[in-house]
């Protein structure tokens, strides 16, 4: 399977976030990265329900939800009726992981693992038959633009020769900071999702930016 490339919103125009929409449509991008972000787990606010039921009724790709915030089984199923595809909550932020995991399947929708930087890759091998995703954070959480933290490769490698044995499907999705500098990189270490923000929508060409993205091959 090819790399898929998921467009970060968190970076797009929102007084033209039709636009953009349709920018990404039209694009070689596979999914939409939606970014929810509730000023208590990250000290940011993205948006909420209106904003992602308004991406939806433009989107024609699969919507990637990724829950920064506490609390997350509270809002499960109302960002599965919003729209989503995959749930991807935190590690972090859950204390019963596996029973929140569960619940996002219940819904239909796909069920991802987020990582903060500090989180060893390892507290997921108890969960790791259970899940569809999991997403390496190569940055901390709350902000669009930041520094890839190299160590995140090791992170990807680690986790890919986990899954191996165990759920050699599973997904490994990087999330910050990635750009044309460290795809091929990205790709060795193993990773199958690659989502971008800035590098996307700082581009002269933000569709052409996405279609190099995907061009690019691991080696
Ligand atoms: C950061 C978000 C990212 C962010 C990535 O907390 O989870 O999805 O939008 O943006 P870039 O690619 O600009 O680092
Ligand atoms: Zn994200």
């Amino acid at each position: 399977m090819s790399h898929l490339i998921a467009p970060s919103v968190l970076s797009a125009d929102f007084a033209n976030l039709q636009r953009d929409i349709e920018m990404i449509n039209a694009s070689a991008a596979d999914w939409f990265h939606v970014d929810i972000m509730d000023g208590v787990f990250v000290p940011n606010i993205s948006f909420g329900f209106p904003v992602m039921e308004a991406i939806k009724r433009y989107a024609e790709k699969p919507l990637d939800v990724h829950l920064m915030i506490v609390n997350p089984d509270q809002y499960i199923e109302r960002f599965a009726a919003a729209g989503a595809a995959m749930i991807t909550v935190h590690y972090e932020a859950c204390t019963h992981l596996h029973r929140t995991v569960q619940a996002i399947h219940a819904t239909g929708c796909r069920a991802g693992v987020a990582l903060n930087p500090h989180t060893p890759v390892s507290m997921l091998k108890d969960l790791l038959t259970d899940l569809d995703m999991v997403l390496i954070m190569s940055v901390n959480p709350g902000f669009g633009g930041q520094q890839f933290i190299p160590n995140s490769l090791n992170k990807i490698a680690e986790l890919r020769k986990m899954a191996s044995a165990v759920n050699p499907d599973l997904l490994i999705e990087v999330d910050g900071g990635v750009g044309l500098h460290n795809t091929a990189a990205l790709l060795q270490a193993g990773a199958d999702v690659l989502v971008a923000g800035n590098a996307i929508f700082a581009a002269a060409s933000p569709a052409g930016m996405i279609a190099e993205l995907k061009q690019i091959e691991g080696g």
